[in-house]
């Protein structure tokens, strides 16, 4: 598992290393990023948090647009990029692994999103953290995350074998029908579409 630091060292390097990736763990990584990007409805009194914002390469591009976007991230070298990009941007250097921040705690979003970043943490907390997320959405908000997941248990150990050394076996991999029935538990509203080998999108409401 990545440290901070680890995410520091790599964020220079960071898209690059992406750009050039094939197969697992980035299959379909822009495919992801773009759908994701084109549920968010550009106007400028939309607010988006992006939780893990690395680089900002996820809400860069609705930035962009006029889009006003907060972002979270751990590593101060991956923020510091995303500002460089995005200088009216909203940015909170903490560890999501504790929950949202209390300085977000007072903003309602529109969208909350995130991009291959929430397999950090365990199934568990990921619940807990979505449904923290869900206080935190206007009425009409919507959490869509894009990540390294499965629709099932045999996709996910399927891909495991597939990928041999380069399966990283300190990450948290969402599997849909494992944890779409979780989070409705909770009263959330789930949809999940498998995008790529090994890359899919949960959108909640
Ligand atoms: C693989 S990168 C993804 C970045 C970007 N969202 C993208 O799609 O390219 C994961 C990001 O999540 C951040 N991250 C990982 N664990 C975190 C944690 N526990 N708290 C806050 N940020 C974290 C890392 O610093 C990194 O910027």
């Amino acid at each position: 598992m990545l440290t901070s630091e680890g995410f520091d060292t790599w964020a220079g390097d960071y898209e690059e290393s992406i750009l050039n990736s094939t197969g697992y763990p980035f299959d379909g990584y822009y495919d992801l990023l773009a759908y994701v990007q084109n549920i968010v409805e550009i106007n400028p009194d939309t607010y988006v948090l992006d939780i893990g914002i690395g680089t900002g390469a996820l809400t860069y591009e609705i930035y962009k647009k006029g889009v006003q976007i907060h972002g979270l991230d751990f590593s101060p070298k991956m923020i510091e990029l995303a500002k460089a990009k995005m200088p009216n941007g909203e940015f909170f250097l903490v560890d999501f692994q504790h929950g949202l921040p209390s300085e977000v705690g007072c903003h309602k979003y529109d969208y909350i999103v995130s991009s291959y970043a929430i397999h950090h943490i365990e199934d568990p907390l990921k619940i807990n953290f979505i449904v923290q997320m869900k206080g935190n959405l206007k009425d009409s908000g919507v959490i869509v995350i894009a990540d390294v997941s499965f629709r099932t248990q045999e996709d996910h150990d399927q891909c495991k074998i597939v990928s041999g050394d380069h399966w990283d076996h300190d990450e948290y991999y969402m599997v849909a029908d494992s944890i779409v029935p979780q989070l409705e538990a909770q009263g959330l509203e789930v949809e999940y579409i498998q995008k790529s080998s090994c890359g899919g999108i949960l959108i909640i409401k």
